[in-house]
């Protein structure tokens, strides 16, 4: 059976590829000149065979190459982990102003976070590149996933997730709100770094 990518999987590859390479860059640049990486880490994934069938499934749309790269807008996913809040806008400004990049989507969920807690800032970008895609157009157009986050944001997240998954545990509606609990006080330190940063560079200038 040929995979939900078809022949565009090899692509999706050099897209990623093509964008971390770009965001590496990015940090060096400001390491140079600022002596701090704007970013902490990066990770790249194509979403698995096996999860985009089920996604697909869960939607209610066939699984097919053009449900993977046309409905879907995941198929290439980033995440963006950040020391501080203020990273995570200008990362943001940079992608804006990246050539063929257009961003069809933004929720952010750090100003307006999820009634859980959760907090992170998405962005979905249609890029062109120079490879055929799947309406036959050269260049053609590649939707990516962009997930901005803090250490403490990818921290809770990370948590949230594997309980999230983890079925009768009882005492439900407690650990709803002491994970509420977690979220709101890292988000209050996140907001302190930030100001102690400005305040160091203040003093530096
Ligand atoms: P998807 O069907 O997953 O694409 O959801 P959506 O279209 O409503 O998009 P949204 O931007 O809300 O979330 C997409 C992704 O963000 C998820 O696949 C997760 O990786 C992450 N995410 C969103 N909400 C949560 C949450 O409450 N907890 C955690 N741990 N991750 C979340
Ligand atoms: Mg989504």
């Amino acid at each position: 059976m040929a995979g939900i990518y078809g022949e565009y999987a090899e692509t999706l590859q050099k897209v990623m590829d093509q964008l971390i390479g770009e965001l590496s860059d990015y940090n060096n640049e400001v390491k140079e000149k600022t002596g701090d990486g704007i970013y902490e880490h990066l990770l790249g994934r194509i979403k698995s065979e096996e999860s985009m069938r089920e996604k697909c499934g869960r939607r209610g749309i066939p699984q097919t190459s053009e449900s993977a790269l046309r409905v879907m807008t995941d198929s290439i996913g980033l995440r963006v982990i950040t020391r501080f809040i203020d990273d995570i806008y200008q990362i943001v400004t940079f992608l804006r102003k990246l050539p063929g990049v257009t961003i069809v989507q933004e929720k952010d969920y750090i100003r307006h976070a999820k009634p859980n807690g959760y907090r992170s800032y998405h962005v979905i970008l249609n890029r062109e590149v120079p490879y055929p895609d799947i309406d036959g157009r050269q260049p053609g157009h590649y939707y990516i996933e962009v997930q901005l986050r803090t250490i403490a944001m990818d921290s809770w997240a990370s948590l949230e997730h594997q309980l999230k998954y983890k079925k009768d545990i009882g005492n439900e509606e407690l650990i709803v709100k002491e994970l509420k609990r977690c979220a709101d006080e890292l988000a209050g330190c996140d907001l302190s770094m930030q100001t102690i940063r400005n305040m160091i560079r203040e003093e530096e200038s």
